[in-house]
């Protein structure tokens, strides 16, 4: 059975799509089978993010509605040799939450991991969809009112009884943190009340990969940030305590 992971937030624009796409794409570096699903119908991105849109044919909703299955609908969007799955968001229509809930069942005894890209916002139908062995991500800046959002995000989210609701601090400024414009870590965990996987920096090479569809640099310290993340995913021991020195 596979793994199902959720990524979330409760403000918009924190960089939920940009970590979806490279937690998915670290993950299949690693030799796992991976499928990644845009579920922001009518706003979808990842087919741009990963550099495959003028090969979109298909979208979630044709595989919800049974007009294609789920191995027709697919795009493969290889990233050097690996091959990571990928389904589009709808361009209008909503994805009916218990058609859904089916698709990513049978979708985790296929894959090792179903990444889930969440629109933003509170809880609404679109999370019926989620069996409880969901892992929830909660990404999050570091600013006060991103951590308030990612706070009441987490709490509806364990409400849902998920198995797990964790944590990713993304667009970190160390600088801006040491001189106090932003919350440092302990500030950003005790703010939102989630326990932390993983810190991202703000890194151009994050954005300049989101723009071109090209994977990151892979020396990059963002690279490096996701490839703790998918560690730590995949159960390794991966200490978070030098960020505490901030
Ligand atoms: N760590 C980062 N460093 C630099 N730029 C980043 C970082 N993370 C995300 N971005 C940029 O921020 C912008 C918004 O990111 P993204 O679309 O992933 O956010 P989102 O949370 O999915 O937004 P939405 O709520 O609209 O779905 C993008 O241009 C992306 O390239
Ligand atoms: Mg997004």
């Amino acid at each position: 059975m596979g793994r199902l992971l959720a990524v979330t937030s409760g403000k918009g624009g924190v960089g939920k799509s940009s970590v979806s796409v490279n937690i998915a794409r670290t993950l299949n570096e690693r030799g796992n089978s991976v499928l990644l699903i845009d579920l922001d119908a009518g706003m979808r991105c990842l087919d741009l993010m990963l550099g495959v849109s003028d090969r979109l044919i298909f979208d979630l909703n044709d595989v919800l509605n049974k007009n294609k299955t789920l191995e027709e609908a697919i795009i493969k969007a290889s990233n050097y040799s690996f091959d990571l799955h990928f389904l589009a968001a709808p361009l209008k229509e909503k994805p009916d939450p218990a058609a859904l809930y089916d698709l990513i069942t049978y979708a985790c005894t296929r894959y090792d991991f179903v990444v889930l890209d969440f629109p933003a916002g509170a809880v609404d139908d679109l999370y019926k969809a989620l069996p409880r062995y969901a892992e929830a991500l909660v990404v999050c800046n570091a600013d006060a009112v991103s951590l308030r959002d990612a706070g009441i995000m987490g709490d509806s989210l364990k409400k849902l009884g998920l198995m797990s609701v964790r944590l990713i601090l993304n667009r970190v400024s160390f600088q801006n943190m040491r001189r106090g414009i932003t919350a440092n870590i302990d500030e950003a965990i005790d703010g939102c009340g989630l326990r932390l996987i993983g810190v991202i920096p703000q890194s151009m090479d994050i954005y300049v990969s989101c723009c071109s569809g090209k994977a990151i640099e892979p020396k990059s310290r963002a690279a490096k940030a996701f490839v703790r993340i998918a560690k730590r995913l995949l159960g390794y021991d991966i200490p978070l305590m030098s960020y505490k020195k901030i």
